[in-house]
């Protein structure tokens, strides 16, 4: 059996958060998420995440995952340090198991990096495995030490590295894997004897090798994946890694980005190929957009679905789904729980909430549509107002097919009105109209001759 530790219990000090740092986010979805992800696309059978700062906030978050939570003790009267995280599953895995052990804030690691890692692992059937990268600046990662054979020896942690290993520029990325009775076997051993007074899990290599067991070492090419993020900076730095990988994706699937710098794109979107996004979009969360579509401008996406061939300009979409040839914006906003047919158009300053709008229905301009189920073909005016909340309840309000909403009519619900009838425009409509009928509700309309001569005088 294959189980993955992933260490996610530390403070996350040089973040300056009242969260904790793996639940802050990447292109939409907690750190900590992406080093699940990659577990459990490899088909790792048991994903354990150690948890201790603001653990409940964690699982809250990453609670609906499949993982399971240990709580590692915080406080003065217990030791800290990487391996004591580790101590704290011990009785999780089994002497023949494989356990892969992970550190929660590298979100970069790619699954075929890890998938290549085990690969490595299971085939050379050492005590335990190493990734390593060699790096461009090395400071703050533990340094690989390789004895003259170049096998190695030891890992050295920066603040206990003199200054011969401060220069090594292999480093530790963070992932292990340990045959399960070599595992249990050293984190007894663990001691704090070292600069920061932890127990450190990347002391077990140099007891293996002490034992005279052999450790392998598995060097990645790329070090984009090892970035680890423990400030605002390199939260920012793996924010714009993660982005540039995602749009390349939906590129090579045929999505135009006309300026990928300035889309954000989170990392389960879907987007449909023919489609071209303008600078300044944000699709975020379970979007999915069709094939075929324009995004322009500054159009915010949130967790809505999108049909073929649409347009969308300047507008903010949430939480809804638009069908085909549907037409929204400039300055649109469909709030949640809105359902727009084929062939729509929502326009200039329309704002749709909790409303399912029928195919080829068209409101064009300035109107609010709350809490409204319109049938198909109906044309809502410029201005309209569906007044659907009393000052206590939010009540819904009917349009049948066809129907004609003439301009600043106010729909006050709860009324129907039925198929093919017309508003007269300027109308306030608050009881029932049927189907066919003209419904009219204004004041009869005067002229008086010669009115402004008199009054100026
Ligand atoms: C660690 C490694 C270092 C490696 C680097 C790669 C050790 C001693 N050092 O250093 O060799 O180059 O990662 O990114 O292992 N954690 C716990 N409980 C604890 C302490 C830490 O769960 O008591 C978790 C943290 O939440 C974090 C991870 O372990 O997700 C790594 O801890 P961190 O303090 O960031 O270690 P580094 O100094 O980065
Ligand atoms: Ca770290």
């Amino acid at each position: 059996m294959k189980v993955s530790i992933i260490l996610a219990a530390g403070e996350g000090t040089r973040m300056n958060s009242s969260m904790p740092k793996v639940v802050h986010s990447i292109a939409g979805k907690p750190i900590l998420s992406y080093v699940v992800d990659i577990c459990k696309s490899n088909h790792i059978d048991k994903n354990i995440a150690i948890i201790g700062h603001k653990s409940e906030i964690i699982k809250e978050k990453l609670g609906h995952e499949n993982l399971c939570f240990i709580e590692q003790p915080m406080g003065d009267d217990v030791p800290y340090g990487t391996g004591f995280a580790v101590q704290q599953a011990m009785d999780e895995f089994n002497d023949d198991d494989l356990v892969i052990v992970l550190t929660g804030d590298t979100p970069l690691f790619k699954k075929e990096t890890l998938g290549n890692f085990i690969n490595f692992a299971e085939k050379n059937d050492q005590e335990a495995c190493i990734m390593t990268a060699i790096v461009s600046n090395p400071t703050g990662y533990g340094r690989i030490i390789r004895g003259d054979d170049s096998f190695i020896k030891k890992i050295v942690e920066e603040k206990d590295a003199n200054v011969k290993e401060q220069a090594v520029d292999e480093v530790n990325t963070g992932i292990f894997a340990f045959k399960g009775s070599t595992l249990k076997k050293y984190l007894k051993e663990l001691d704090t004897d070292n600069a920061q007074g932890e127990l450190y899990l990347t002391d077990i290599i140099h007891f293996i090798v002490n034992d005279g067991g052999k450790v392998g070492g598995f060097v990645i090419q790329d070090e984009e994946e090892m970035l680890g993020i423990n400030s605002r900076v390199q939260l920012a730095q793996s924010e714009q890694v993660m982005r540039r990988r995602i749009n390349d994706k939906h590129m090579a699937n045929g999505v135009t980005l006309l300026h990928p710098e300035s889309t954000m794109i989170d990392s389960e979107v879907e987007i449909g190929p023919d489609t071209t996004i303008y600078p300044g979009a944000v699709l975020q969360g379970k979007t999915v957009v069709g094939r075929g579509c324009t995004i322009y401008g500054t159009s915010r996406l949130v967790d809505s679905t999108i049909g073929n061939n649409c347009i969308i300009d300047n507008s903010l979409i949430e939480e809804s789904q638009v069908g085909n040839e549907v037409n929204i914006g400039p300055n649109a906003h469909l709030r949640p729980n809105s359902n727009i047919g084929n062939n729509v158009r929502i326009g200039n300053f329309v704002e749709v909430k909790n409303s399912n709008i029928g195919d080829g229905t068209k409101a064009a301009h300035l109107a609010y549509i709350g809490d409204a189920d319109i049938g198909s073909e109906v044309n809502i005016g410029c201005g309209v107002i569906f007044v659907n909340y009393n000052g206590v309840e939010k009540l819904r309000s009917v349009i049948k097919d066809r129907a004609f909403i003439g301009s600043n009519t106010n729909i006050v619900a709860p009324i129907t009105v039925g198929a093919n009838a017309y508003i007269a425009a300027g109308s306030t409509i608050t009881k029932s109209v049927e189907a066919g009928e003209l419904s009219i509700e204004r004041g009869e309309q005067k002229n008086i001759p010669g009115w402004s001569e008199r009054h100026n005088k």
